[in-house]
């Protein structure tokens, strides 16, 4: 049942802490500072030289998110849309390791693109919520995530999961491909295990509601970002319009002078999420919406003069790991999202014309 709340959607959003503390649950070496995933043989992916994520939706927002990371660390990676990644077919070797997200496991864009992988001699790993799916079958190897049944249509637990399963499985790519375990490893690694308590802050803390009531009958929603942000922003955007019907677009925040900007209006919010890396280059970007008249949501743990007169609101999120901070701060639009749909007395946990499940390409 939905014990009490509303929708799943809302039930799901506040299991998170939970479904997180899951996620990490013995995965982690606290003495060491190194990942452990028993799922995998001692340099399991030593020998890894590039890595392809592909997936659809939400799972494509979290694949982005890891690639972002990945290729900070030096390991060249690229997300794909499966659907996309099936037609262009990039080369493969034994050595590119195809990691297919998906909550499901049964996307049929999804699993086409890991057979397409798989026939063309790369590696290939699922990484999903639920155990024996298509995908676990289809792949070499499984990595779950743990999170638990998701009723909802729209993905919210499932999405901090990936991302947290994914920032798990970059650290042992990591360390496998560069043989050490380094200092920036170790202090991301202490900030995920407060993880699930900072976004049961957020839980505790939110305005989101207020923010959504202030901002019914805009006539659209932006959300921008750069690096992980511009992954957050574009799994905002997604959530607000498929539950809302509203319109709702996510873009790099780089991007925005080069059209999307035409679009900003006093009528048009703009969600600005900070993940505390190149904070001041996306100021210059919140700056540039707010003198075209545009209302600034600020996503940021930031505190300061800059900020408050900046943002004609702010969503804080907890101080954590600038690779962290897009957890939290997608569990705010998660929020923002649903109170926006709520408000419009949407069917929150069916949106119209969409399925769980997309089994048909
Ligand atoms: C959005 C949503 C969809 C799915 C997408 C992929 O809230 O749920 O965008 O993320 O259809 O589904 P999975 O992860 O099952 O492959």
């Amino acid at each position: 049942g939905k014990s009490g709340y509303a929708h799943f959607m809302h039930k799901e959003i506040h299991e998170q802490p939970e479904s997180l503390r899951r996620t990490i649950q013995g995965r982690v070496n606290s003495l060491t500072g190194t990942v452990a995933l028993d799922e995998f043989p001692t340099d399991a992916f030593a020998d890894v030289e590039q890595v392809h994520l592909v997936a659809m939706g939400t799972s494509h927002h979290a694949a982005m998110y890891a690639a972002t990371l990945l290729a900070a660390r030096g390991i060249p990676a690229y997300a794909f849309m499966a659907g996309e990644y099936s037609l262009a077919r990039p080369p493969v070797t034994d050595r590119t390791l195809v990691v297919a997200v998906s909550q499901s496991g049964e996307t049929a864009d999804t699993l086409d693109a890991v057979r397409r992988a798989r026939s063309a001699g790369a590696r290939t790993l699922a990484l999903t919520n639920v155990v024996a799916s298509s995908l676990t079958r289809e792949c070499d190897d499984t990595l779950l995530i743990r999170a638990g049944p998701e009723i909802g249509v729209a993905a919210t637990k499932t999405f901090t999961s990936q991302v947290t399963a994914l920032v798990l499985l970059c650290e042992r790519i990591v360390a496998d491909a560069t043989g050490a375990s380094s200092r920036e490893s170790r202090d991301l690694l202490e900030s995920l295990s407060r993880l699930p308590g900072d976004v049961q802050a957020v839980l505790d803390t939110s305005t989101a509601e207020a923010v959504a009531r202030a901002y019914a009958g805009s006539d659209a929603y932006f959300f921008i970002g750069r690096g992980i942000a511009h992954s957050v922003a574009l799994e905002g955007a997604l959530k607000f319009k498929e539950i809302s019907y509203e319109h709702a677009e996510g873009f790099a925040a780089s991007e925005l002078k080069h059209g999307p900007l035409a679009l900003v209006t006093e009528q048009t919010p703009v969600f600005v999420v900070f993940s505390g890396r190149h904070d001041e280059m996306t100021l210059n970007n919140a700056k540039e919406v707010q003198a075209r008249g545009a209302p600034v949501v600020a996503v940021t743990s930031r505190t300061d003069g800059e900020i408050a007169e900046l943002a004609d609101h702010v969503l804080s999120i907890p101080e954590t790991h600038p690779d962290l901070a897009g957890v939290a701060a997608n569990v705010q639009l998660q929020l923002v999202a649903y109170h926006a749909a709520n408000l419009l007395g949407r069917p929150i946990d069916k949106p119209r014309n969409l399925a769980k499940c997309v089994t048909v390409e």
